[in-house]
């Protein structure tokens, strides 16, 4: 049985206050949920976010981290201090820092083995463009980042690691795959996981990204291969989020 996942992406949002009445909302409402629940706030709450959630069983994610151990990295955050705040997984390879800050799979690889190494758990985002969509190349595009970002691991490795499936052209546009889109993409990725993974490939979960609401939610999770989604907007709103971990 694959784990059902529902991670909440904050991004660049929200001060002090605000964020900490969004952790409380989501603690107070999510109850006796067989999901998982992971929020992913920005570095400052990381401390914050692990106390307030302690006596709940959401866990807490950073949303990047640096590739090298520690040292002369002015305004980095390394993997052994997410773990030693209490952070359990990292979101890698976000289509914004591959646009923004111009990471490739070379990176993010470097990324995912110092998580590993801390026994933090990455939670890989893959995704085409809306160009490579239209051309019909979203496979190839989805297979190469997959191909080099996770190169070199092996079984043990990476049987515990989580794949988010974002459409760039979906993440905060409010347009959605539809949901044969979405699974067409899950089922062929777990097809090429499973030349690393052979038959751990069934319990690897992956997430769906992209504008994912209250109101498309069920649809997406009812696919065979859609395991739950990494939400940004909507995560933002106690209400919305739980509703979403809600439509499993
Ligand atoms: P969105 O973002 O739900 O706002 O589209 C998803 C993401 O980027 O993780």
């Amino acid at each position: 049985m694959r784990d059902k996942i529902v991670a909440g992406n904050w991004k660049m949002n929200l001060t002090k206050n605000e964020g900490l009445l969004l952790i409380e909302g989501v603690v107070n409402g999510v109850v006796n949920s067989d999901v998982k629940v992971i929020l992913a706030p920005p570095f400052p709450f990381i401390s914050d976010a692990v106390l307030g959630l302690s006596s709940s069983k959401i866990k807490v994610a950073a949303q990047n981290c640096h590739q090298e151990e520690s040292g002369a990295f002015t305004g980095e955050v390394s993997a052994a201090m997410l773990r030693s705040f209490g952070a359990e997984y990292c979101i890698v390879g976000h289509s914004e820092r591959r646009e923004y800050l111009k990471e490739d799979d070379q990176l993010i690889n470097r990324k995912i083995q110092r998580l590993i190494s801390h026994g933090i758990i990455p939670i890989f985002c893959c995704g085409e463009l809306l160009e490579e969509r239209e051309s019909d190349r979203q496979f190839e595009i989805v297979s190469d980042q997959i191909q080099s970002a996770l190169q070199g691991f092996n079984k043990d490795e990476l049987k515990n690691i989580i794949i988010a499936y974002e459409p760039v052209w979906a993440i905060g546009t409010g347009k959605t795959a539809t949901p044969q889109q979405a699974q067409e993409m899950h089922a062929f990725i777990r097809e090429k996981l499973s030349e690393v993974l052979s038959e751990n490939a069934e319990e690897v979960s992956i997430l769906y990204g992209g504008s994912v609401k209250p109101e498309n939610a069920r649809e997406l999770f009812a696919q065979k291969d859609i395991d739950g989604g990494l939400i940004g907007g909507a995560s933002l709103n106690a209400p919305d989020f739980l509703a979403i971990i809600q439509s499993f």
